[in-house]
């Protein structure tokens, strides 16, 4: 007999059902999430990041940011992450419509970034975190990100930009260290990272 047709039936089938389930069906319930009106402000949820806020996660994903760090909270019951105060509930597929591409993460070596926006909101505490990491957070083992700043050396007075640094961490005399267009878009995007808006599908 010739099993010719039935192989290829067989194939067909395991194929097509595979793709309807991990393609079809996940498109047709997510796939055209609109941004929604959250009854407590009146104002749209999602709204898509300042322009410097998405240079900034050019930036983030080029460091490799997204290999130490997740951005999507676990619901209460999957796990502790809202009682680390990682989220103030889980993250939902419609957090994410105007993220291209999404920055899930896949492993935690430091915290969820998900609400980091909220949790530190300060520009100079992200900009010594990046430059040292452990002058915010003493024992950290996050690398420090220094290529994204440059010393200077002091002119007719030290710029506003210049970062505050321990005496440890400072330059030699006469010098600042100046954060680049990189490092301030990032904290932009940092900042901008707070998604905990009330949405149906999470009460
Ligand atoms: C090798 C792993 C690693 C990489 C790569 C890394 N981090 Fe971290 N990060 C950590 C660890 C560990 C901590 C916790 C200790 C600390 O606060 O420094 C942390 C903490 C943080 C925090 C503070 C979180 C909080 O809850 O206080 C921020 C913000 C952060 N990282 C941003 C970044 C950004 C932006 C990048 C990319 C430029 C990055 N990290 C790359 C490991 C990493």
């Amino acid at each position: 007999m010739n099993y010719g047709p039935i192989l290829f039936l067989g194939i067909f089938l395991t194929v097509a059902s595979s793709w309807c389930g991990l393609v079809l069906i996940p498109h047709l319930q997510f796939g055209r999430q609109q941004p929604v009106k959250i009854e407590e402000t009146g104002e749209l949820y999602p709204q898509s990041r300042p322009g410097i806020a998405q240079q900034g996660m050019a930036v983030y994903q080029a460091n490799g940011c997204i290999y130490c760090h997740t951005q999507q909270v676990r619901a209460e019951h999957f796990g502790a992450d809202i009682a680390r105060n990682w989220g103030q509930r889980r993250t939902v597929a419609r957090d994410y419509i105007f993220d291209k591409p999404v920055m899930l993460g896949t492993m935690r070596t430091g915290p969820d970034l998900t609400n980091i926006g909220l949790r530190q909101n300060s520009v100079t505490w992200h900009l010594q975190h990046l430059y040292t990491p452990v002058i915010t957070s003493k024992g950290s083992i996050m690398p420090p990100f220094r290529f994204l700043f440059e010393q200077r050396k002091i002119g007719a007075k030290p710029s506003p930009d210049a970062v505050p640094l321990p005496k440890e961490y400072a330059p030699e005399p006469g010098y600042e260290i100046i954060p680049k267009a990189e490092a301030k878009a990032l904290v932009q995007y940092l900042l901008s990272l707070k998604a905990s808006a009330p949405l149906p599908e999470t009460r």
